[in-house]
């Protein structure tokens, strides 16, 4: 007898069903798996037979075979346990098969019979609601991720024995509602920081804030405890929410990577990644040969802090270019294309100079001026490109630090941040980009009105300062930037020379 059950599995982050069919027929015992399995899905057919052993049913003593369809696209991952097992049963008549066929179902069996929760629910969920399925049945620990879907039945089960009692009538089973606590658990993290710690250093919170209301790359250059790490982790604490769409795609990712936190499956927060510096370009952009995202992709939509920056392998730092410019990552393998989303706001610190006191005003560098070429040279005249704000963050006098009044709150600065950001997002609704960052030669024409003498500012810096063309177009979007902070349509000669300023160091 044939029985057909539906599952999920992921290319990218992007969920498919994957048709699990079984036949039993007489013959010898046997029991096999075709259709591309990964080597996890192999090692599921002995936690199958055991599972279903355990549960107290009878594994067939016939020719069992199982199809896993499409059969030209790798299927990964455990949660295929649980279908081939739903898919025994019904084949040899031990639970009814045509009521399994309006639901998805994912899951890891361990031995006894329990499920166990598995990697990639949310993009399974959302899939299982794309293709008119009636719900979807997943593993007990996973059920606030797949209830991030609404529209759908989320069905979350703890043993193998509970779905049989289920689609046989003995066991009633209520789809999950997701437990929203007061403000639905999605509100602002508590950062535990503020901007308002810093102290001093106006100019630097100044381009920080152009930033992240334009969501601008920048580079902060300065000797050692200048405060360039302390401002880069309090970004977040800046940064507009996500809108639901972009939290939903960030949530994607980490469901892939089994990432998505027990406690606060979902988050309106940007994500914050800082890698360390002696990480492989596989573990920054991502790959492997089972591919997984890097962290630019668990970055996406948010920021990727890289602190030291020219302490970072070179190769590394070369890889970034296509995702900054792509604002995703391809990772083609046999059998499989695998697409990451990887748009991210690359947020660099660097010291001057390999001993990091090249700007002192006391003179205390020591390093030959090759030795500041080579530590300079690591970073790519491509990759430095790429970056709309370069600044110097010097020294902080004694006296600010001690004293001086605290600086602005993190929260009143997000006011402004945050309507920068909306004016962006209705101008940019028709144009398949979402931040001034991304302007590109077209964009640039139509949305940056000038006024009359700014282009001559522009041709002075290009003259003088030796910028070129592509620097021009950094400099125009910083400057919509900064004319959105203004709340001005019209760029105008103050914005396009502190955007100028903004591009000049180094
Ligand atoms: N502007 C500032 N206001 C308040 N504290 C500061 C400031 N700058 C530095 N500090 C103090 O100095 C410490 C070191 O700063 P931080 O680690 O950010 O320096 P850095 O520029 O990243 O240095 P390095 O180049 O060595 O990485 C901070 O933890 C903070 O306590
Ligand atoms: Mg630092
Ligand atoms: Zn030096």
């Amino acid at each position: 007898m044939i029985a057909k059950v539906s599952s999920c599995s992921v290319t990218g982050i992007e969920g498919f069903v994957v048709e699990v069919e079984v036949d039993i027929s007489g013959g010898l015992p046997l029991f096999n798996m075709v259709g591309l399995p990964e080597i996890s899905v192999r090692e599921s057919k002995d936690r199958v037979r055991t599972a279903i052993k355990n549960s107290g049913y009878a594994f067939p003593m016939d020719r069992v075979v199982v199809n896993l369809a499409p059969a030209d696209v790798k299927k990964e991952g455990t949660g295929l346990d649980l279908p081939v097992a739903l898919a025994i049963l019904a084949a040899s008549g031990t639970v009814p098969p045509d009521h399994l066929k309006s639901y998805l179902f994912s899951g890891e069996l361990s031995l006894d019979g329990d499920i166990k929760p598995v990697k990639g629910v949310l993009p399974y969920t959302l899939t299982a609601k794309e293709k008119g399925f009636k719900g979807i049945f997943i593993p007990v620990e996973n059920a606030d991720e797949a209830a991030l879907v609404d529209g759908i039945e989320v069905m979350p089960v703890r043993r193998l024995s509970q779905i049989v009692d289920y689609f046989s009538g003995f066991l009633d089973l209520k789809p999950h509602q997701r437990q929203f606590t007061s403000d639905p658990g999605i509100g602002r993290p508590d950062y535990g920081m503020d901007f308002s710690e810093v102290r001093g250093q106006l100019h630097v919170k100044r381009a920080l804030e152009i930033a992240a209301a334009g969501f601008h790359n920048v580079l902060m250059t300065g000797p050692p405890g200048s405060g360039k790490s302390m401002l880069a982790k309090r970004l977040p604490t800046i940064l507009p929410d996500l809108s639901f769409p972009e939290a939903i795609e960030v949530a994607k990712i980490y469901s892939v990577l089994g990432m998505m936190d027990d406690k606060v499956p979902f988050s309106l927060a940007r994500p914050f990644r800082s890698p360390h510096h002696t990480i492989s370009d596989a573990g920054l952009v991502g790959g492997g040969s089972k591919p997984v995202p890097g962290e630019i992709s668990l970055a996406h939509n948010g920021v990727l802090f890289l602190d030291e920056l020219p302490e970072f392998k070179k190769n590394v730092l070369e890889v970034l270019r296509q995702p900054l410019e792509d604002g995703k990552v391809s990772i083609a393998r046999a059998g499989m294309k695998a697409v990451y989303p990887s748009k991210f706001m690359l947020v660099a610190a660097m010291n001057p100079c390999p001993c990091g006191y090249l700007s002192d005003p006391q003179g205390k560098c020591t390093c030959p001026q090759p030795q500041i070429q080579k530590y300079r040279s690591k970073i790519s005249g491509p990759l430095l490109d790429r970056i709309d704000i370069r600044i110097e963050v010097p020294k902080i006098p004694y006296k600010d630090l001690g004293s001086g009044s605290r600086g602005e709150a993190s929260a009143a600065i997000r006011k402004r941040v945050d309507r920068a950001r909306r004016m962006q997002t209705a101008r940019f609704s028709k144009s398949g980009i979402f931040s001034n960052s991304m302007m590109q030669g077209r964009h640039l024409k139509q949305f940056c009105r000038l006024e009359t003498d700014c282009e001559q500012i522009l041709e002075k810096a290009v003259d003088i300062l030796g910028f070129s063309a592509r620097a021009c177009h950094s400099i125009l979007r910083t400057a919509r930037t900064i004319a959105d902070l203004d709340d001005t349509v019209t760029i105008k000669r103050r914005h396009m020379a502190e955007a100028i300023q903004l591009r000049n160091y180094r």
